[in-house]
């Protein structure tokens, strides 16, 4: 059973708690540069970063370096880094001799508000998102806001969409707090900072504790992904840019079927969070990713709309539907 209070927010300092023997680190090579310090005395494995290398081949890799560090049954793989980092170390410590003990340093915004938490690891297989993996909880997530000093622009974007998705959702007051805030004042202000990630956190934990399986509520942290990867694998798109578009339509299809009215107002937070909302895109070929949706139910396929902000809900429809407002 998942546990809620595995996610911890201590100071950065206490990381030297993970410089024990039994302990093999994965990281990226920008986060390495950066926190080389921490990797002191540590067996790590660096990695190229980017999603593309996000891959099967790099899972064999690694369990060739594990081998060669004498990895067991003992040990933990601890993952410090983005969502990349986090999803392939939770999967190669899943299947390294059936299974080892793991946990997480996210040190992206969206992996410490998304990517860290829940307990889906995997990599892509070809075109397939996240296609080969594991549902598997970490040991521990050590999250601290320090990391984010050297965060890109971009990466604050991203993590911010999801954090808009997380407040459409499920939270009208985080929403209400975001509409008086920016990227740069959470930036200056580490402990509101703080507070977000916690709430964040908790909002996601919350749900998946109570499905793991992804039967029920679950399925609500698909908001603006359904749109958001069909167009990201396509267009030059980051994840949050891609989902911002996606919510954006999502929000569209909500006024038209269930009369949601604030449509204008998430609108204008993703673009207040820097992101877009809209984009040229080629609906056909949109429209045929879409078609192979692992969502889609013959003619039909599942999509979370919002009844009000804060409520969102899945609604069945049909895919004429759905291409009408494409
Ligand atoms: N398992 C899940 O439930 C889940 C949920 C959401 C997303 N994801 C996955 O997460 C991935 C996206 O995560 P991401 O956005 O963190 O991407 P990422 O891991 O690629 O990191 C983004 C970039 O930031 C760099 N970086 C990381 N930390 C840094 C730091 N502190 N300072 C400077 N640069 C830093 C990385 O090297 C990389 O270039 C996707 O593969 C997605 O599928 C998984
Ligand atoms: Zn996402």
């Amino acid at each position: 059973m998942l546990q809620k209070h595995n996610v911890t927010f201590p100071v950065f300092e206490s990381l030297k708690i993970s410089k024990k023997k039994n302990t093999v680190c994965i990281t990226d090579e920008n986060v390495f540069e950066h926190y080389k310090r921490i990797f002191k005395d540590i067996d790590t494995i660096v990695l190229k970063s980017g999603e593309e290398y996000k891959t099967q081949e790099t899972i064999n890799t690694i369990i060739g370096q594990l081998i060669d560090f004498k990895t067991d049954k003992t040990t933990t793989l601890i993952g410090v880094g983005g969502g990349v980092v986090t999803d392939i170390t939770g999967y190669v410590a899943s299947v390294y001799m059936r299974g080892i003990k793991f946990g997480f340093v996210p040190t992206t915004l969206l992996a410490m508000v998304d990517a860290s938490l829940g307990g889906k690891n995997g990599v892509n297989f070809g075109l397939h998102k996240n296609f080969i993996g594991t549902l598997n909880q970490p040991q521990f997530i050590v999250t601290d806001v320090k990391f984010l000093k050297t965060l890109p622009d971009l990466e604050w974007q991203n993590g911010f969409a999801e954090i808009i998705k997380h407040a459409c959702i499920k939270d009208v007051a985080m929403f209400k707090q975001l509409q008086q805030n920016r990227i740069p004042f959470y930036k200056k202000n580490k402990e509101v900072l703080t507070d977000l990630l916690k709430q964040n956190s908790n909002l996601k934990l919350n749900i998946v504790v109570k499905d793991v399986n992804e039967n029920g509520d679950r399925k609500l942290l698909n908001f603006g992904h359904t749109l958001g990867h069909a167009i990201e694998t396509q267009y030059e798109l980051s994840h949050g840019q891609a989902i911002s578009i996606g919510m954006n339509f999502a929000c569209k299809l909500s006024e038209n079927i269930l009369q949601f009215k604030d449509k204008n107002k998430v609108e204008e937070l993703l673009q207040q969070y820097e992101l877009p909302t809209s984009a040229a895109f080629d609906k056909n070929k949109v429209f045929s990713i879409l078609k192979m949706d692992k969502k889609k139910q013959q003619n039909k396929m599942n999509f979370i709309l919002l009844d009000k902000i804060g409520k969102a809900k899945v609604e069945l429809l049909e895919m004429e539907e759905i291409e009408t407002y494409l």
